[in-house]
């Protein structure tokens, strides 16, 4: 962000250019002349470079109708005695504004100047109330920024209930409780800002780029913010900036202005889902790096312009449209599918999903933007009295409802073929043990059978043996009888024998 009240106030009649430095340079606040409206010209004509955007050939919104004051009106420097405002809001703090009210009588002041600010002190019931009271009274008499007004601002805010509820804010906790270290300042209000914009990042593995970097304190309140995971990138055009991150974070050194310095941050470190503009803050810069880094951002991603109140200030107008009016005119082409041909239609239309203005702060969030259709729910004739699309409506409710009882049907299907599969294999896994047990005994049939089998051919085996020798012997008796019966035949033919078988007879006989 620019810098705040700490840093010192530059005054001068600088020229556009010298001016210009010194609102790169943002160590120092700008001021444009002695105070006293149009002693600064604008930076647009013959002696303005090309457009590096076209040089580069990218195609340059042209601008539209600028509705910059180019000499905002400074109605009277504020002349304050040295050190009222001081004791008056330290009166205002310790909470006696009558106590104030005779510093202002005291005082040596413009009458109705003394009669505004007694009014303010007076109008208001609390601290915060007075001090703001008594800073819009200081303002509508002289510059927005001037410090005094700003102090009595800041004292409304500290002594009002804003900044308690921002203590919830881990970006502004952090900052208010910095007390060392590198210098790092910032608009209160962007906290808020700043939180909403990024919590959908806080914890993931987002890739992050911050132009304008500085000392690193905005990589610092990023990392503190979005967590370890996020990949933290800086750019700036001040080599200083990445001696300041070694270590920390990567620094690309360049011009923010460079288009092929830009597409090269890219190639190397992207493409990002938050791109945070924080550099030089001029015109060409902040339009010439969205309208180059915008396209690349991942889609989901957003783009954050800050500082973009210098749309509004001499010294940052260096082309020939403000930021601001280049905004304008994305409002117009996020509206584009309404009234634009197709041939009209550009990127920004396509792709631009929402923008969010804030006092100083422009976010373009990034995505498919789709053309819109309309929708009808209920009764189309109700709704348009147009029967046509009516019965388009109702016949496509019907075949919904149609598809819808197919897929029930399908549903069912589906689910009795599951449970019809779901028995089957039940009943597979009991069949399954079934033969297992069948065939185990078939085994053991099959074993006892085999040991039979070898039982019998054992028996038939013995059989035959015994049946041998039982023909062996047959034989053998056999021939044993023939040989008896010739012996026989032999003694039979003998006389012995044939005397012995008469005798015998005989002896039966008697
Ligand atoms: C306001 S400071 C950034 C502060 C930082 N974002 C923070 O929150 O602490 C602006 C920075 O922008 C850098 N800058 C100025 N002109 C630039 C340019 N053309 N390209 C890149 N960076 C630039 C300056 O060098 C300076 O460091």
């Amino acid at each position: 962000m620019l810098p705040g009240l700490p840093r010192p106030l530059l005054r001068g009649s600088g020229a556009p250019g010298d001016l210009r430095r010194a609102g790169r340079d943002h160590h120092a606040r700008v001021v444009v002349g002695d105070g006293v409206a149009g002693t600064a010209t604008r930076a647009h004509g013959a002696d303005r470079p090309a457009d590096p955007r076209v040089q580069a050939g990218i195609v340059v919104t042209e601008p539209e109708v600028s509705h910059v004051s180019e000499n905002p009106a400074a109605p009277d420097p504020l002349d304050l005695p040295a050190g009222l405002l001081a004791d008056v809001l330290s009166a205002l703090v310790l909470d006696v504004p009558d106590r104030a009210l005779q510093l202002l009588d005291d005082a040596e002041l413009d009458a109705e100047l003394r009669v505004r600010l007694r009014d303010a002190v007076q109008a208001a019931a609390s601290t915060a109330g007075r001090a703001e009271a008594l800073g819009d009274q200081l303002r509508s008499r002289g510059r927005w920024l001037d410090p005094d007004v700003i102090e009595c601002y800041r004292v409304a805010f500290y002594t009002g209930p804003d900044w308690e509820a921002q203590l919830d804010n881990p970006l502004f906790a952090r900052f208010a409780a910095k007390r060392a270290g590198l210098p790092y300042d910032k608009w209160p209000h962007y906290f808020d800002i700043y939180r909403r914009t990024l919590a959908p990042y806080v914890g993931a593995p987002v890739r992050v780029l911050e132009i304008g970097v500085f000392h690193g304190g905005g990589l610092d309140q990023l990392r503190a913010l979005l967590g370890p995971q996020a990949v933290l990138v800086g750019m700036d055009v001040d080599p200083a900036a990445e001696a300041a991150c070694a270590g920390r974070f990567d620094v690309a050194v360049g011009d923010q202005g460079d288009p092929e310095f830009l597409r090269s941050v890219v190639e190397r470190f992207g493409p990002f889902d938050v791109i945070i503009d924080d550099g030089g803050h001029t015109m060409a810069q902040q339009i010439t790096s969205i309208e180059c880094l915008f396209p690349t951002l991942n889609d989901g991603g957003v783009y954050l312009v800050e500082d973009t109140h210098t749309s509004y200030w001499e010294p940052f107008l260096d082309a020939d449209q403000t930021f601001m009016e280049w905004a304008k005119a994305r409002l117009d082409d996020i509206n584009g599918y309404h009234f634009r041909t197709e041939a009209e239609l550009g990127v920004w239309t396509a792709s631009v999903t929402a923008i969010h203005v804030y006092d100083s702060i422009v976010v373009l969030d990034k995505g498919r933007h789709q053309p819109p259709f309309c929708e009808v729910a209920g009764s189309g004739s109700f709704v348009y009295g147009d029967r046509i699309t009516e019965s388009v409506l109702l016949s496509y409710r019907a075949s919904l409802d149609t598809r819808t009882q197919e897929l029930q049907q399908a549903r069912d299907f589906a689910g009795a073929a599951l449970s019809d599969r779901q028995q089957a294999v039940d009943f597979g896994l009991a069949a399954d043990e079934l033969r297992s047990q069948l065939s185990a005994e078939v085994e053991q049939l099959r074993a006892e059978l085999a040991a039979e089998r070898e039982r019998a051919a054992e028996d038939r085996a013995r059989l035959a043996a015994e049946a041998n020798l039982a023909e062996a012997e047959r034989q053998r008796a056999l021939v044993s009888a023939e040989i008896a019966g010739k012996q026989l035949e032999e003694v039979r033919g003998s006389a012995s024998w044939r005397l012995g078988q008469r005798a015998k007879r005989l002896r039966r006989r008697s």
